[in-house]
């Protein structure tokens, strides 16, 4: 961005209304090259001669505005013409936009954009237009646009020239170039069924969960209106259901000019929905299906895994679990797309950050996130729940903020995204980038309280939503003292292994984890298993407090933080708390990522396979059976009788419980990346068979090209395996009842 281009806003607030800022220019000779650079503080399109330039959606996309600001560039050399026309049109976005987290909050009052638009002529003369006063403001046909709440787009609107810009003096962000994807309309989903519900409204199902919008094609006469709310789910009786978007009403409003054939979409909002209500729509116009489209709206991420087996509930789980992630993944990696949240909660990133990296390239994705992140780290080190922070920051004393809450295993993002994003693509200088804020996060917990390896106390969601706690109550009733210290076990030992990848000293943290380790036993450890430490939360009025739980042992058992003759009790207990809850999970948030690998990794293999085929609720298949596409946040969000979990905090597409193909990927296709071989240089197959499935067949596109596993079923009971490695990976393939063999460059068969 030039330097003299001017931060340029509305002289006057025009009411909720997207303003246009246009600028006409005339060429002086032959164009060469033409760039546009712009960035704002809302969200913007750029039009040359009134046709959008570009894909983008939402741009400058989000990023934490306190301390930086994305640009932009766009090519428009073959757009230029005698006379040109430039147009933007400026929205709230996420930055003037409301965002919700205990009571609304705008990062900015108003709206202002920034720009750039650089000429050279063939001759070797350079033009530089940048925003300043001179810059026209007009009307649009954009009425209203908020994230939350929707957009009111009217044909008839009159479009005219209401003054000329003025600067924006107020403090600026941070300009830098375009660090994450762009956020696109990827897939068009037609509506299944046009459903008159027992109400009589009019509902339009889509037949699938998404985040995005509707378009409308559509023909009419002048002033006629069309409002559709979305929705999720219909309730129990078939009617619209829209409790769950708590404050967010997902309302668009279109008005037609009546000028033929007529198109509308918002252009500043996103909705999360699988069904629309046409609230109102022209009396004389016949509802058809194929004047609506939903468009799913996404960052744009390359799909790099595929996974098929021959049991259809599970492949529906998987299309669950990538709609999740197309849902989430608009920008930041996000709790949910429809209600007043749609934020940055780091430890739902986190739990699912693996899972994403099989389906998608998302290197670029998360260093974005994690950049915002660690700009947004507290001086103690400590990390927000919710990453770009919303709530505006007030420090305490001089260790303490007011509004944060660094709670375990959501803060420890800091420390497992860049590990698993470090894994995933073997990026040294991206984990180099995050080194600095992966120390310091331990240095929160080190610091924290009286126990120095210890991390006790503090504001934790812990086990998230587990189902052991009592009902209604959302932290689970595993000790969060005792999840607290694993996890500053666990993401030690993750800043051990980064250090020594980048060759740095990392003999404190050596001896700090063998401290925590040990301090961790000394409190959470009786007779070989987890157990109350009576500090902390173990005093809690409000929910059931227990150290021995089914997350408390997973925990124990995929941190390592046992020792070698306790673990066959570990894992015999954990099997008879699965039994005593009839063959089912109790684990929320933190337990479930881990529950199948802590038992496959130990010897029971043909359990994790029970309660991933398990159907009763809490289970995967629960909401499969209930009709999901999507995965639920709670694993009853819509029971069985028809009822919801609640009103209050009831999202239908939150992808955390779907980091269970790690499991799938990891486990019954076996495909896991060495520690020392990053970015799929060195890996393991090591497939788990189940007759149960009848054949599983999975891929990903790595770094190094197509790594596949596939087995199946033969009709005499034996599997037969197919292991497919590209030239640029080693794999050790481990089969059952085989001796392991080193596979490269090849595709391996064999039958056991
Ligand atoms: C969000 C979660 C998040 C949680 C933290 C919820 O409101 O939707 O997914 O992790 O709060 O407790």
């Amino acid at each position: 961005m030039k330097q003299t281009a001017k931060w340029i806003k509305t002289e006057q607030k025009y009411g909720e209304m997207s303003p246009e800022f246009r600028k006409t220019h005339l060429l002086k000779g032959n164009v060469k090259r033409a760039t546009a650079t712009v960035s704002a503080m809302g969200a913007y399109n750029f039009y040359v001669n009134g046709k959008k330039v570009g894909n983008a959606v939402m741009a400058p996309f989000y990023t934490s505005y306190a301390n930086r600001v994305q640009e932009q560039e766009y090519d428009v050399t073959d757009l230029l013409t005698d006379e040109t026309t430039f147009g933007i049109l400026l929205a709230k976005g996420w930055a003037a936009g409301r965002l919700c987290y205990g009571g609304d909050h705008r990062f900015r009052e108003s709206t202002s954009l920034i720009a750039h638009i650089c000429i050279e002529y063939t001759d070797g003369t350079q033009e530089d237009l940048v925003t300043d006063e001179g810059w026209e403001v007009w009307t649009s046909h954009v009425l209203d646009s908020e994230l939350y709440d929707g957009e009111t787009v009217d044909h008839t609107a009159e479009i005219k020239y209401l003054s000329n810009a003025c600067i924006d003096r107020d403090d600026h962000p941070t300009i830098v170039a375009q660090v994450g994807e762009y956020v696109t309309e990827h897939e068009n989903v037609a509506p299944c069924e046009i459903i008159t519900t027992p109400k009589g409204e009019k509902v339009l199902d889509f037949g699938q969960n998404m985040a995005g919008y509707v378009e409308v094609k559509i023909r009419g006469k002048k002033g006629d209106k069309i409002v559709m709310t979305h929705a999720e789910v219909l309730d129990r009786d078939g009617n619209f259901y829209t409790e769950n978007l708590r404050g967010a009403k997902n309302r668009n409003v279109y008005i037609l000019s009546g000028d033929g054939e007529e198109i509308f979409k918002p252009s500043f909002c996103f909705q999360g929905f699988r069904y629309i209500r046409l609230d109102e729509f022209p009396a004389e116009i016949e509802i058809k299906a194929e004047n609506f489209t939903a468009v799913a709206l996404y960052s744009d991420l390359k799909r790099t895994g595929e996974f098929s087996c021959g049991n259809d509930k599970i492949n529906r789980l998987y299309s669950n679990i990538i709609w999740g992630q197309r849902s989430n993944f608009v920008d930041i990696p996000t709790d949910c797309p429809q209600r007043n949240e749609r934020h940055g909660w780091t430890g739902d990133a986190q739990v699912f950050c693996r899972t994403a990296a099989i389906n998608y390239d998302v290197e670029k994705f998360f260093r974005k996130w994690l950049g915002d992140m660690a700009l947004e780290q507290l001086p103690n080190g400590g990390i927000s729940s919710v990453v770009p922070r919303v709530r505006p920051l007030v420090k305490r004393t001089d260790s303490q903020w007011s509004d944060e809450r660094c709670a375990t295993g959501w803060a420890d993002a800091s420390v497992i995204c860049p590990w698993e994003i470090y894994r995933a693509y073997g990026n040294v200088e991206l984990l180099r980038q995050n080194f600095d804020m992966m120390k310091k996060w331990i240095g929160y917990m080190r610091g924290f309280g009286d126990e120095e390896f210890l991390f006790l106390g503090g504001r934790h969601y812990g086990d998230w939503l587990a189902l052991d706690a009592g009902d209604g109550v959302y932290v689970g009733a595993t000790q969060t003292d005792l999840i607290a210290s694993a996890y500053f076990a666990y993401s030690t030992s993750l800043v051990i292994k980064a250090g020594e990848i980048l060759g740095e000293d990392v003999s404190e943290y050596k001896t700090l984890y063998a401290n925590v380790r040990n301090a961790f036993r000394a409190a959470f450890m009786k007779d070989g298993l987890p157990c109350m430490y009576p500090k902390g939360d173990a005093l809690s009025t409000e929910r059931t407090v227990k150290g021995l739980t089914q997350t408390s042992i997973v925990l124990v058992l995929y941190f390592g933080l046992y020792e070698e003759d306790e673990r066959q009790g570990l894992i015999d207990k954990l099997a008879e708390l699965i039994a005593e809850n009839d063959g089912r999970m109790t684990t929320g948030f933190l337990g479930t990522p881990y529950i199948l690998h802590a038992l496959s990794q130990n010897g029971r293999s043909d359990l994790a396979y029970d309660l991933l085929l398990q159907e009763k609720s809490p289970s995967w298949l629960f909401s499969v059976n209930q009709g999901a596409t999507t995965i639920w946040e709670h694993w009853d969000s819509l029971k069985e009788d028809g009822s919801f979990w609640s009103t209050k905090m009831n999202s239908f597409n939150h992808y955390a419980y779907g980091s269970v193909f790690d499991w799938i990927f990891g486990g019954a296709l076996g495909i896991m990346v060495d520690d020392d071989g990053a970015g799929y240089e060195k890996i393991t197959v090591s497939p788990i068979p189940d007759q149960r499935l009848g054949f599983a067949k999975g891929s990903i596109e790595s770094r190094q090209g197509k790594i596949e596993s596939y087995w199946r079923y033969l009709p005499d009971g034996r599997v037969r395996y197919e292991i497919t490695v590209p030239k640029g990976t080693n794999a050790t393939v481990k089969l059952p009842g085989k001796d392991a063999v080193s596979v490269s460059g090849k595709t391996y068969v064999a039958i056991g």
